[in-house]
């Protein structure tokens, strides 16, 4: 495995920690290799160092073994390059032969590209001129990193790079969310069941809500977030990718095209938002200061990186529709944000009431019920149904049946970037975005971009950090007694909705 970005936070963080699970698991082919490479000389020895530290740090493995945290680290090695050189590229392709001590025939390369995005086609491209993504040899794939462009535009010519040098079967864009178990067990709940799939349609289903929520700020992003925000960091990939597992059709097979062939089906229905119907459709929103249980919380604005004037929005809600038989008429909301009051993602199928109302509640409306698919944190799937309280009358109570995956307590729930290292290295690329996944879903968010950067007159919402976003984006659901699921309650003290 070739990392490049070697130096950076997310191989030190994710692709190393994650690694060694997988190698105390004895995941790993055996004669299995890393080289991490990066644009500042480090030696070998100071590299696995500060893996090591990595490992001790952020590994999710319960029990460390100092001896095999070195028997690892012996197979890291370390090389560096100037990126934008081919001459570098014919050095590195030596390294590797050097590395596997072979002469003809070499074993399989797994590229990942951990590098900041304007890296991606360059990179790829001088592995094809070398030759390195020649599959001769033995398989050579291309892990990529997000965001997989900014726009459409910029998505599309980023596919058609990256296909100079590499077939599409090689290409492996990685969407940490779909190497959630939770996100997998979507697939395994509605189609291993007879329960569910029967009622999960326009029929039964009155809407679907999906929140991703985070109580953080921008913390040390600040720079990179400024440039991105919430609509590209979040919901263009991530929450959309959920909504194509929560709304496909069952495929035909397990087979990772038959998957990727039903999920791009959605995100091909989605029933496009025009211009004219963003500022009505999608509510944007920018964190002001407030004191969160008497802390104070910087804005957005004051964040370190960030533009005073930005009008970077670092939370979205909108509600669209999916065009298709199943889906016809029910819609899907779905938001996401920084400093909302808790760090959660989740899928909430709201079922339709039942058609008669029997038992009359006189001081509450009894509340549909609910499926709820908890993918981060304590995954896990609630149903919430009514229950009779125990006394006189038919009093009705919302109760919970609650199923937690830390109560598997035997079995391993691999961290996502394991899971989908994994994937990649046996060849399975199921949960990896495919190139017309990935334009599909920025085409559908194309004029929301261009509405909010052509027209001024679109609000931008400040929200008191510590509550759940804009008030305004209640207003997208427009029916009675109907609101957003609160998970838990605003936690700002303080602190003005605004306009900004
Ligand atoms: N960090 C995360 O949690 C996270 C999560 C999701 C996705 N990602 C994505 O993963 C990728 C890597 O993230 P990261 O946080 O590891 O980034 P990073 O710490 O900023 O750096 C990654 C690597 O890129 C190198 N680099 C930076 N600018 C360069 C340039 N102009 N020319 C050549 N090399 C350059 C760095 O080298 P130096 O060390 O020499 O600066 C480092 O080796 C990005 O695409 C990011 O969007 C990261």
């Amino acid at each position: 495995m070739v990392i490049f970005g070697a130096t950076g936070d997310l191989t030190y963080r994710k692709l190393i920690p994650a690694l060694y699970a997988l190698y105390n698991q004895q995941m790993l082919p055996e004669k299995f290799r890393v080289l991490g490479i990066g644009r500042s000389a480090v030696s070998v020895i100071d590299f696995r160092e500060k893996m090591i530290l990595g490992i001790r740090k952020f590994s999710e493995e319960k029990h460390l073994d100092d001896q095999q945290i070195i028997e690892f680290s012996n197979c890291l090695s370390y090389f560096h390059m100037d990126f934008n050189d081919l001459g570098d590229y014919l050095k590195l392709k030596i390294a590797l032969k050097e590395l596997e001590e072979c002469d003809d025939k070499c074993g399989n390369y797994l590229f990942y590209l951990s590098m900041p995005p304007d890296m991606f086609s360059i990179i790829a491209g001088n592995l094809g001129k070398v030759g390195l993504s020649s599959t001769d040899d033995g398989f050579r794939r291309l892990i990529v990193e997000k965001p997989f462009g900014y726009d459409l535009e910029s998505g599309l010519e980023l596919n058609r790079r990256l296909h100079e040098a590499f077939d599409e079967s090689q290409i492996y864009r990685i969407d940490h969310y779909l190497g959630k178990e939770t996100v997998q067990n979507l697939l395994v709940m509605r189609f291993a069941n007879g329960i569910f799939e029967p009622l999960w349609n326009r029929n039964y289903v009155h809407h679907i809500e999906i929140t991703s929520a985070e109580s953080i700020g921008v913390e040390s992003r600040g720079g990179y977030y400024d440039g991105s925000g919430a609509l590209r960091d979040m919901l263009q990939n991530h929450l959309l990718q959920v909504v194509g597992l929560t709304a496909m059709e069952p495929p035909s097979s397990m087979d990772s095209d038959a998957i990727r062939n039903e999920t791009l089906k959605v995100l091909q229905s989605l029933k496009p938002i025009t211009e004219d119907e963003v500022s009505k459709h999608v509510i944007r929103g920018q964190y002001v200061a407030s004191h969160v249980r008497g802390e104070l919380q910087p804005g957005y604005r004051e964040e370190k990186g960030v533009n005073p004037d930005s009008r970077t929005e670092t939370f979205v809600a909108m509600k669209f529709f999916i065009d298709n038989w199943r889906w016809g008429g029910v819609p899907f909301y779905i938001r996401t944000g920084k400093r909302l009051p808790t760090r959660v993602t989740e899928v909430v199928v709201h079922f339709r009431p039942a058609p008669h109302t029997l038992f009359q509640q006189d001081d509450f409306a009894i509340p549909n019920n609910q499926l709820i698919i908890r993918i981060q944190p304590d995954e896990g799937i609630l149903i919430k149904f009514g229950m009779k309280l125990p006394g006189a009358g038919f009093n009705v109570k919302s109760v919970n049946m609650d199923f937690h995956y830390s109560e598997l307590s035997e079995v391993h729930l691999p961290s996502a970037y394991e899971r989908l290292i994994y994937d990649a290295m046996v060849g399975d690329s199921t949960l990896y975005a495919r190139a017309d996944a990935v334009e599909a879903a920025w085409k559908f968010v194309a004029p929301i971009q261009n509405a909010w950067a052509t027209n001024p007159e679109i609000k931008m919402y400040g929200y008191p950090a510590g509550t759940w976003g804009p008030e305004n984006a209640d207003d997208l659901i427009e029916e009675k007694d109907i609101s957003w699921r609160y998970p838990c309650k605003n936690l700002a003290d303080d602190g003005n909705y605004c306009e900004l």
